[in-house]
């Protein structure tokens, strides 16, 4: 299939200025609010359409069309036990899709969509099983991007949109990715530069009491136990990696993010790091193998591997989730086969940079 491929960038100036209270110019041009019609179009006949969100760029459907979930989860080679995430840009079109809503869910609306926070609820009968990959219950997100929420909606208001990567791949955080993966297995894919953050969505399940972080990102659990009043924990699962405890978001169970080559984390003080990274990188060369690092701006200067790339200032936990995808999909670029990575810490977003670098490492860390 050909894939139509558009650029459409928001007009920031108009976006400030509109916070400033000036109204009158327009965030789009003409032509590209044709387009946008457009791809909403191609959704609303049942076609698939990338587009970019504050997270990552996302793989769209027809969340209301089962036809269209499954075509979802054939582009991506995914399997269809593993739900889709419903994308809305009116928190008012939550009440189709639900089955009752919680107070916990407007409180958590109205400090953080639209934004990069995703809520499990129960689902209505409109959402089809093909969508939620059987649960009863739906994840439901308002993307705070402009292009996708005018995209959500000449679509219909309902879009499923998985990340737009292949199975297994780190999420695209830049059209170029999506391009790679998805060209010729989707309709249209639309280029609106750079992701803003580059993880994706924390996701939460309001289904239970307390409620529980099921995958981490930008809003922290601390961030939402402020607004709820209540301690927010996050998913067991996901912390101890050999717990044998089933993930309850069934997507987290998935080997993800990946590079092709092999990925250790090495943990602990700095001079001690880049000692032992460069004695592994020494023995990986002298046995013929490509090499990896992900080191910081203080750092890279100091290791001797064939790839070097910086995950930005030390303790700069935005720029890290920012550039980390770009980074371990470079390497597979570059046909690195030992990657080595300085840690992270744990504290705010650290928790979300970490839980998929551990995914991507397999859980292989060594602690000096
Ligand atoms: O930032 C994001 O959330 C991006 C952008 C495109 O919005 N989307 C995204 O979707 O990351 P995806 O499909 O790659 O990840 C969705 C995760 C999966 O781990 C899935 O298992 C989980 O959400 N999930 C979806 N619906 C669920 C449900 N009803 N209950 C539990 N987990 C669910
Ligand atoms: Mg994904």
């Amino acid at each position: 299939m050909d894939t139509e491929i558009v650029k459409i960038e928001v007009n920031n100036d108009v976006v400030n200025a509109s916070a400033l209270g000036e109204k009158d110019a327009a965030i789009f041009s003409e032509e590209e609010k044709a387009c946008i019609a457009h791809a909403g179009e191609i959704i609303r006949n049942g076609g698939l359409v990338a587009f970019p969100t504050e997270t990552v760029y996302g793989l769209g459907g027809d969340a209301l069309n089962p036809e269209s979930s499954k075509k979802i989860y054939a582009a991506k080679g995914r399997p269809s036990d593993n739900p889709l995430i419903v994308h809305i840009a009116d928190f008012n079109d939550i009440y189709k899709i639900t089955a009752g809503i919680p107070e916990t869910a407007v409180k958590l609306a109205n400090a953080f969509w639209p934004g990069p926070l995703t809520m499990i609820l129960p689902k209505s009968d409109v959402v089809p099983k093909e969508t939620t990959g059987g649960l009863d219950t739906v994840a439901v997100r308002f993307p705070s991007d402009l292009v996708a929420q005018e995209f959500i909606r000449a679509a219909g208001g309902y879009v499923a949109a998985p990340s737009a990567n292949i199975s297994g791949r780190p999420s695209p955080t830049e059209a170029k990715y999506v391009i790679q993966d998805m060209d010729g297995r989707i309709d249209m894919i639309i280029d609106g530069g750079e992701n803003e953050i580059g993880l994706e969505s924390t996701i939460v399940d309001l289904t239970i009491n307390p409620p529980q972080v099921l995958r981490p990102g930008f809003i922290t659990n601390e961030m939402l136990s402020d607004v709820l009043n209540e301690k927010v924990e996050t998913d067991r699962a996901i912390i101890e990696a050999d717990s044998g405890i089933a993930p309850r978001a069934p997507g987290m169970k998935y080997r993800h993010y990946a590079p092709k080559g092999t990925l250790t984390i090495i943990e602990g003080e700095r001079e001690a790091v880049v000692a032992e990274i460069n004695r592994r990188l020494e023995a990986d060369k002298a046995d013929g193998f490509k090499t990896g690092v992900i080191a910081s701006d203080e750092t890279i200067e100091e290791y001797a591997a064939d790839v070097c790339k910086s995950s930005g200032k030390a303790g700069d936990q935005f720029a890290a989730a920012h550039r980390l995808y770009s980074i371990l999909r470079s390497f597979d670029d570059e046909n690195a086969e030992k990657i080595y990575s300085e840690s992270f810490a744990l504290d705010g977003f650290g928790a979300a940079i970490m839980n998929r670098l551990l995914k991507a490492a397999g859980h292989q860390i060594v602690r000096l």
